[in-house]
């Protein structure tokens, strides 16, 4: 992929032209982001090829078994169990799908709720392996203006951190509740992993800041772009995100969405 530079006549424009380099700027972030989607679909895929070997023996045991067993009661568990191996294989294919559009979705009326589960099913494996426990606390709050989309790569990008710093054996806490005095919706990812240096924690949101030397054991992390990209998200959602972390005790990730007349006379989406 190959930006071309503005020439350096075009760069030396005079100041009441608009400057060239704000377009370049903006074409260079705009493939950044293009860059960091197609990073976290393809760390996806090693994630999402497991998960779906487990689904095919899940279908093809509980289909022996219901051909062997004759009794209706064997064959009804054996249907509910392939049915429910199947949803969770459909509803993984759409979430990768949804990720990998080169066009973000628009915001619309929103049960975040719903977006925390279904990223949690894409994560499911990987915190069992690493030993993770994940602890929710999801209160019952308005809906906001959001992009499930959007939500979920900010979920993803928070909780691969959160795995990583801890590395095994601990636990991420996903608080979800409702805020009267800024009337805004609040999620809070919270892990007991290694922190974060105080001097770093200006940089963190900065594209290409990492202190990771290249991709762990699951073949995630290591570029940079993660947090630049929630930021953008959370600016895109006209929200806030703010971090507050201890070294050696852990780090929270707190985001507030605003909650909008528009997203509050919104019915939930079914
Ligand atoms: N939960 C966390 N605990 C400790 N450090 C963190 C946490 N989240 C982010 N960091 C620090 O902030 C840096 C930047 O994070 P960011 O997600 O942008 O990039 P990355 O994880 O290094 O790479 P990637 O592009 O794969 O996400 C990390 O390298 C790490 O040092
Ligand atoms: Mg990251």
């Amino acid at each position: 992929m190959t930006i071309p530079k503005p020439s350096a006549s075009a760069l030396r424009a005079s100041s009441s032209s608009p400057d060239p380099r704000d377009a370049w700027i903006e074409e260079l972030q705009s493939r950044m982001v293009q860059l960091e989607r197609l990073a976290a679909v393809g760390e996806l895929t090693s994630t999402t090829t497991h998960e779906f070997n487990n689904l095919l023996m899940t279908v093809m045991n509980y289909a022996k078994m219901g051909l062997r067993n004759k009794d209706d009661a064997s064959r009804e568990k054996a249907f509910s169990r392939i049915l429910e191996a199947a949803n969770r294989g459909a509803k993984i294919t759409s979430m990768v799908l949804g990720l990998s559009r080169s066009r973000p979705g628009e915001l619309e009326p929103t049960k975040l709720a719903r977006v925390i589960e279904d990223t949690l099913v894409l994560l499911e494996r990987e915190m069992q392996k690493y030993r993770i426990l994940v602890d929710k606390q999801i209160d019952d709050v308005p809906l906001v203006m959001a992009a499930a989309d959007q939500i979920q790569r900010l979920l993803l990008n928070l909780l691969t951190n959160a795995r990583q710093a801890i590395g095994e054996n601990g636990m991420i806490k996903i608080k979800l509740a409702f805020e009267a005095s800024s009337n805004s919706v609040v999620l809070t990812v919270r892990d007991s992993g290694c922190g974060i240096a105080q001097e770093l924690l200006t940089k963190i949101f900065d594209p290409f800041f990492t202190t990771k030397s290249g991709p762990d054991s699951s073949g995630k992390g290591g570029t940079g772009l993660g947090l630049s990209a929630c930021k953008e998200i959370v600016e895109k959602h006209h929200g806030r995100i703010r971090v507050e972390s201890a070294v050696g005790k852990g780090t929270a990730f707190c985001i507030r969405f605003p909650v909008t007349t528009e997203a509050a006379e919104e019915k939930p989406a079914a």
